[in-house]
């Protein structure tokens, strides 16, 4: 017997009289005929509420959203309205919070190369803090501020040496890792020191990020004792401690939760004595479970004795965590969410990869059909962001559903915008 567990979908997930999955009260089949597939299809309340949880736990202007994990003008705009500030970590993220009417002194700028462009966007527009990564950084932010611009507050990006328990590609705190200043080799205060002393620079705290997706609490408070060690002769307003929770996306996965996050991070920089202001920048714990993406099921292929391939109209053009991480989801049936699920497939895309695999190995109802409307719950961080145009494919729609109506916060892509950038003089 292999059944979703409820908890995988969105906060306000129910079935219809019909068995249909409804997400915000809205049928998803209502979506689908509306707005195509594949559709992202968000929880707006569920959205919310974790930006609340996050707030209570932290306090006010002491949660940063990683708007990397997915970013639109409505979703600058709702995570701002329910008191967070924003993580920008390019030009482009940053460019889209201020067109959404978030103030710059509300956004925070990231980034382990930011270009002197990016920097002078930044600083003109008056970000709240700039997070140094590198000397060479150094180097662009005191030009610009030579060349008459004010100078900017800002945080020492520390790399901790702490290892975080996941992927490679995501585990940022060890001291292998292209960001940040190397705590153990003397870096991170060669940093401290040259942002002190430097006039184009006002520094104000330390920042680690140790990874993402981690699910033990105890990395940390690790990183919290070391960094508090650090902090502490220092005597900064700012400690920001990143973000990193990581979320269950299939069966008998658990995460703690934000709150729990926020009492085992807040305990124990409380035990070590730590003054300054401490801040987190959650992206996946906000938005990854808020959302599910539904598409529709265009051919199964038997391979007797090998496998069963039921390909969906999206794929790694959506979703590219299955083929960067090999990372896990689960699959279902809009028409019937709970059905036991006996099916063994291999869930794949429209692209022309033989990597372009969404699940490995899933199990669907029995009756899964062509034309069948598939959702992959737990789907709202880094898919949309991380996706791409592979095969000239288009990006999906976004909606946000809430109280039985659905807005579109993206709307799909058309042929015309695939050659909005396409500069082309015919050569006859
Ligand atoms: C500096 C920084 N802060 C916050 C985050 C958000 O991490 P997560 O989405 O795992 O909470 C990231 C993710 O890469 C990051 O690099």
């Amino acid at each position: 017997m292999s059944v979703l567990e409820h908890r995988l979908l969105p906060d306000t997930a129910d079935v219809d009289s019909d068995g249909m999955l409804r997400i915000g009260g809205c049928r998803v089949d209502d979506l689908a005929d509306r707005f195509g597939t594949p559709l992202f299809i968000y929880d707006e309340q569920h959205l919310r509420s974790r930006c609340r949880e996050a707030v209570a736990a932290f306090g006010p202007e002491r949660v940063v959203y990683a708007t990397k994990a997915f970013l639109c003008r409505a979703m600058a705009d709702l995570a701002y309205s329910e008191g967070m500030l924003l993580d920008v970590a390019s030009g482009g993220e940053l460019y889209t919070a201020l067109a959404a009417g978030v103030p710059a002194s509300a956004c925070v700028m990231h980034g382990n190369n930011k270009s002197a462009r990016e920097l002078t966007m930044a600083i003109e527009a008056g970000v709240r803090h700039i997070v140094v990564d590198s000397f060479d950084e150094m180097d662009r932010i005191e030009a610009i501020v030579a060349a008459g611009a004010p100078a900017p507050e800002v945080l020492i990006r520390v790399t901790p040496g702490v290892h975080a328990h996941t992927h490679e590609f995501i585990a940022t705190g060890q001291d292998d890792s292209k960001f940040g200043f190397n705590l153990a080799n003397g870096d991170a205060m060669a940093a401290v020191r040259r942002a002190a002393s430097s006039p184009a620079m006002r520094l104000v705290g330390t920042h680690c990020h140790i990874g993402s997706n981690v699910f033990d609490a105890s990395g940390f408070a690790k990183a919290a004792e070391v960094m508090a060690r650090f902090a502490a002769p220092l005597d900064l307003p700012e400690l920001v401690l990143g973000g990193g929770l990581g979320v269950a996306y299939v069966a008998g996965e658990e995460a703690p939760t934000i709150a729990t996050w926020g009492s085992v991070l807040l305990d124990a920089c409380s035990a070590l004595g730590v003054t300054s202001r401490v801040s987190v920048e959650p992206g996946r714990s906000i938005v990854a479970a808020a959302a599910v993406t539904a598409y529709t099921i265009g051919t199964i292929k038997d391979i007797p004795g090998i496998r069963r391939y039921v390909a969906v109209d999206g794929g790694m053009s959506d979703n590219p965590r299955p083929v960067l991480y090999g990372s896990g989801y689960e699959a279902t049936l809009a028409r019937e969410p709970f059905a036991d699920r006996t099916l063994e497939s291999r869930i794949v895309g429209k692209h022309c990869e033989s990597g372009d695999v969404l699940l490995s190995t899933a199990v669907l109802p029995n009756d899964a059909a062509v034309g069948d409307l598939l959702v992959t719950p737990v789907t709202g961080a880094y898919g949309h962001s991380m996706g791409s145009n592979y095969n000239k494919v288009l990006r999906p729609a976004v909606v946000f559903a809430a109280s039985g109506s659905a807005r579109e916060v993206i709307r799909r892509e058309t042929y015309d915008d695939l050659l909005a950038t396409d500069v082309f003089t015919p050569a006859r």
